[in-house]
């Protein structure tokens, strides 16, 4: 079946990057000029995706303005000619069919994905999260979803993860069954480094089967309250085989203060109209 819809859920409280994010979404913090938010949209556009299921939260209204005509904006640049411009603005609210959901609190992403349940239906889908920006020449998204028509099972992103950073993970227990491609055994949300099954760990991109909504609603919450999606996928794979799938392509964390400045710098080095200028500046700085 053909992989049609995208959640995006956007509904965390962003706490890492306080105090920018008391009032803006830290979706919306921009990579050179671009809202994070919007290079994602864009790989699953270009993975073919037709729909996408924001879920959304208190204080993230910029985000569904982004992708919504702004009218004044528009006659604005009409106005002063500026046709490239406005081109470009006009293009963002085209990208593709947008639904926004609204979870009411932030009680996990396991949650979140659970609020898109009636919208997806009986369907395989993609879910994307927005922290994780990656540069790649195929979309990950795309990549996954290539595994997905192989084996017709859920899907998930992992990528190898240094031992002293994995606890940030979740983290599988795999048999490796073709070049890049892992069957999942097990799962670990965050585990110690002592105890971490494997250095692979589950990155923000997944092909899922719909199985995943009877799944996480048999998901008890954790100590804090949430429902992780972690665990969620632990009852799927009671009932599912699932596959981890090590994308090719070079990931920032963008939603911690250091991957976000990475991600800045080695966007902005990549872009024909500032790269040249940007690398002299930063050859020149005494550092
Ligand atoms: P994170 O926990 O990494 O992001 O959630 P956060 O909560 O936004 O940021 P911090 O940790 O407080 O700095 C991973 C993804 O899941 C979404 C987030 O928006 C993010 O894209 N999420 C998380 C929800 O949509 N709802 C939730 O209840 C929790």
């Amino acid at each position: 079946m053909k992989i049609k819809k995208a959640v995006f859920p956007v509904a965390g409280l962003g706490t890492r990057f306080l105090p920018a994010t008391k009032a803006s979404p830290k979706e919306m913090l921009p990579l050179v000029d671009k809202p994070m938010i919007q290079y994602v949209v864009e790989e699953a556009i270009d993975a073919g995706i037709e729909e996408i299921i924001m879920i959304t939260g208190r204080g993230k209204n910029a985000i569904e303005d982004h992708f919504d005509i702004s009218f004044e904006l528009e006659h604005a640049l009409k106005g002063k000619n500026q046709n490239k411009l406005l081109e470009e603005v006009r293009e963002i609210s085209n990208l593709v069919d947008f639904c926004y959901i609204r979870q009411k609190e932030p009680l996990g992403l396991g949650h979140a994905i659970l609020r898109a349940k009636d919208l997806i239906g009986d369907e395989p889908f993609a879910v994307l999260l927005g922290d994780d920006i990656i540069y790649s020449d195929v979309p990950v998204i795309k990549q996954l979803i290539k595994i997905y028509d192989k084996y017709n099972t859920s899907v998930i992103a992992v990528e190898k993860v240094d031992k002293r950073e994995i606890s940030n993970y979740g983290v599988i227990e795999h048999k490796k069954i073709d070049d890049r491609v892992y069957q999942i055994l097990d799962l670990v949300e965050k585990p110690p480094p002592s105890e971490a099954p494997s250095d692979l760990a589950i990155i923000g991109r997944y092909i899922l089967t719909p199985q995943i909504f009877s799944a996480l609603e048999n998901t008890e919450t954790d100590k804090s309250g949430e429902i992780q999606l972690t665990y969620g996928l632990r009852h799927l794979l009671e009932r599912q085989v699932i596959h981890a799938y090590q994308f090719e392509g070079r990931r920032y964390d963008a939603g911690n203060k250091l991957g976000f400045l990475k991600a800045t710098v080695e966007f902005a080095l990549r872009r024909p109209d500032l790269g040249s200028e940007f690398r002299e500046y930063l050859k020149s700085l005494e550092l």
